[in-house]
């Protein structure tokens, strides 16, 4: 068995693959691979994580406030749950992280700087290696139920987040990878970022 601590994050808009894309992987190392492998998301399992799930169906939230708790479930899942694997030899996949926050948060509100963001999260330990899955805003709501739509799940919104993932990706040195594809080959490409990332 090889013991190689990473910590890796999927992220991008909403309806992008991240959850499908991070079970994969998670399942490809692991089984194939023979890494120690913990998967995990955010908002996270934990009290905070349920809260804001249920604030997610709720657009009476002031962002403000989506953004201290986001910080705030953040920090309890890195200090209980990611480090601990990190230290303990885990490959830790987790879809979604402070990506999601700097991006959701910030463009919620003109009150809401990326730096106020960073300031909320400054505890937290960051990523070896973050992908970012890119779809069109339309392509990604054609693949939900119009009937259980999120209160960030608007084309109008999304076409904004996405132009801020996409930005923030060239200046942080962030792999994008395109999702509206046939899954098994964009799984192939996510594999091969995260393979080379191990081998370096
Ligand atoms: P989720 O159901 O995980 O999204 P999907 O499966 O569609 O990718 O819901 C997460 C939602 O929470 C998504 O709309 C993005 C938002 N979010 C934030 O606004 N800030 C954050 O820090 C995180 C982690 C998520």
């Amino acid at each position: 068995m090889t013991h190689k601590s990473l910590f890796i994050v999927l992220d991008g808009i909403d309806g992008c693959g991240s959850t499908t894309h991070s079970q994969l992987l998670a399942a490809f190392l692991e089984h194939k691979k023979h890494f120690k492998v913990h998967l995990t998301y955010e908002p996270s399992k934990s009290e905070i994580g349920k809260i804001l799930r249920k604030f997610l169906k709720n657009k009476e939230i002031p962002p403000t406030t989506d953004a201290l708790l986001f910080a705030a479930d953040r920090d309890l899942h890195y200090h209980n749950e990611i480090k601990k694997k990190l230290d303990d030899g885990f490959i830790v996949i987790s879809d979604r992280y402070i990506e999601s926050s700097i991006i959701y948060q910030s463009i919620q509100s003109d009150k809401i700087s990326i730096e106020w963001i960073k300031e909320l999260n400054k505890f937290i330990g960051y990523p070896d290696l973050t992908i970012i899955l890119d779809i069109e805003p339309k392509i990604a709501l054609a693949r939900k139920n119009e009937k259980y739509l999120e209160k960030f799940e608007d084309t109008s919104f999304l076409d904004k987040v996405r132009k801020l993932y996409l930005s923030r990706a060239i200046n942080e040195g962030y792999h994008v990878i395109n999702s509206d594809d046939i899954i098994e080959y964009v799984q192939e490409k996510i594999q091969k970022t995260v393979l080379n990332m191990l081998n370096s």
